[in-house]
């Protein structure tokens, strides 16, 4: 029998990203002693709101806002010094306790500022075909990571940190030479990298595995918070216009050292319509007056760089796809208020190609094929959801997409969201 008595629950995004995690990891935290960050970096933006203030959180975990709540970032986190400590900074003014109940894992690896201009090189490079990264450096970090080159932030405490850090720009400078990309002044991102460090150092670093593990033995609860989105997966996802993480439910266990037989339960996040930021393919994008109205009720402008976010209907192959990837136990739904007033809602089904076949599987050449959604169609609702406090209350049409939904996908929806703040949650 194992002696370890605590268990790790993942919350994490089942589309292209911005589902809702901030929001849901802050409302969930209260039944958890730790929030935990396992991937991806500062291209996150979680938004949180409570007692009608919004905040938003790129690389802390979401549960800093609860006194008592361990904040872990965990090794699979690329960490900016210059961003974390400007998010600290605001979080801290924000009120939150971030010196006591933030700690940062010494194996996380450290985004330099050539990783940021390398990013930026590279989607030069690439015109027409670019990411559409959020150009904070993700990309170049995990490739020196794997290329086993990186700078990790146990570093910032070596007498040789100057010397490591001095052998990456020199790479960096070759690789920015090879890119023809000159445009920028090194100098000063690396006065105010350095201080950055120098200040983050006074915050507290663990070996995370252990720390984590220490954590399971004495009985505490873990929600591990999953930042994208599964089909922005490096393996999983649309491949290439993908971030450079495993963001699905495997993507915790080598992102914070816990074994997979600590996890109790994987809770999968899905709004009730679809959303991508960047490029790449999204069958049930909407081109029309339907897509500008969702881009308008839901908000739907990016967290980290407030570009417009495309938006579509849900998709299904997609949701399904997300859902057998991490193993999901229960489904949370996000974002149903904005679909109010739409007298018919559409549900993608399957993927019609060029050829007129229709699939309902993530084909291989689902980024060079152009696959167009087929549709199911639902009676919408008018009814405003946003002050509804409990199930009893939801509209029959609501209701019925509701339990649609779960037959479709075969696992049951949990929670349904239906506002910004921590207040309008329902769960079922
Ligand atoms: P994350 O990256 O998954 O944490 O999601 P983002 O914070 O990037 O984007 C979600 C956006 O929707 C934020 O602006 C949230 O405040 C907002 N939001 C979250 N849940 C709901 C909801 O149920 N209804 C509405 N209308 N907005 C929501
Ligand atoms: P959260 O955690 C939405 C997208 C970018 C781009 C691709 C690669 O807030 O849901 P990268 O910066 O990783 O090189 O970008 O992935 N992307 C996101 N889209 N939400 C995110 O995070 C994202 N993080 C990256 O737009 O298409
Ligand atoms: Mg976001």
């Amino acid at each position: 029998m194992s002696e370890t008595k605590g268990y790790v629950d993942v919350v994490l995004g089942l589309q292209w990203g911005d589902e809702g995690k901030g929001k849901i990891a802050d409302f969930l935290t209260p039944t958890y002693d730790v929030v935990a960050r396992f991937q991806g970096g500062p291209n996150a933006g979680h938004s949180l709101e409570m007692n009608g203030k919004k905040h938003v959180l790129n690389t802390i975990p979401s549960g800093i806002f609860h006194e008592n709540c361990i904040n872990l970032i965990g090794n699979g986190v690329v960490i900016d010094p210059v961003r974390l400590m400007e998010e600290i900074k605001r979080t801290e003014v924000a009120g939150a306790t971030v010196k006591k109940n933030l700690y940062i894992s010494r194996k996380a690896n450290i985004i330099l500022p050539t990783h940021k201009l390398l990013d930026a090189a590279s989607e030069q490079r690439k015109g027409d075909k670019k990411i559409g990264s959020t150009l904070r450096g993700i990309g170049p970090t995990y490739r020196d990571k794997y290329g086993r080159s990186g700078l990790r932030a146990g570093d910032f405490f070596t007498a040789d940190f100057k010397e490591k850090y001095n052998q990456s720009i020199k790479r960096h400078h070759a690789l920015m030479e090879h890119f023809d990309y000159s445009d920028f002044d090194l100098k000063s991102l690396e006065d105010e990298f350095f201080a950055a460090v120098e200040e983050l150092k006074t915050y507290q670093f663990v070996d995370s595995e252990y720390f984590v593990n220490d954590l399971l033995k004495q009985g505490k609860k873990i929600l591990a918070e999953g930042a994208q989105g599964s089909m922005l997966d490096i393996d999983f996802g649309s491949y290439p216009f993908v971030t450079s993480s495993n963001t699905i439910s495997g993507g915790m266990t080598v992102g914070l050292g816990v074994a997979p037989k600590h996890i109790r339960s994987v809770k999968g996040i899905f709004k009730a319509y679809c959303t991508r930021v960047g490029s790449g393919p999204f069958p049930s994008e909407l081109h029309d007056e339907n897509g500008e109205n969702l881009r308008k009720s839901g908000h739907e402008f990016g967290a980290t760089t407030g570009r417009p976010r495309r938006c579509g209907w849900l998709d299904l192959v997609a949701l399904k796809y997300a859902v057998m990837l991490s193993g999901v136990d229960e489904l949370i739904m996000m974002k149903a208020d904005v679909l109010s007033g739409f007298d018919t809602v559409c549900v993608g089904t399957g993927y019609r190609g060029k050829n007129g076949e229709v699939v309902d599987a993530i084909p291989f050449d689902f980024v060079t094929a152009e696959f167009e959604s087929t549709y199911t169609e639902h009676k919408g609702w008018h009814e405003d959801l946003t002050g509804i406090k409990k199930e009893e209350d939801f509209p029959d049409t609501f209701s019925n997409y509701i339990h649609w939904l779960e037959e479709q996908v075969g696992v049951p929806i949990k929670v349904v969201s239906l506002g910004p703040d921590r207040a309008q949650t329902v769960v079922r």
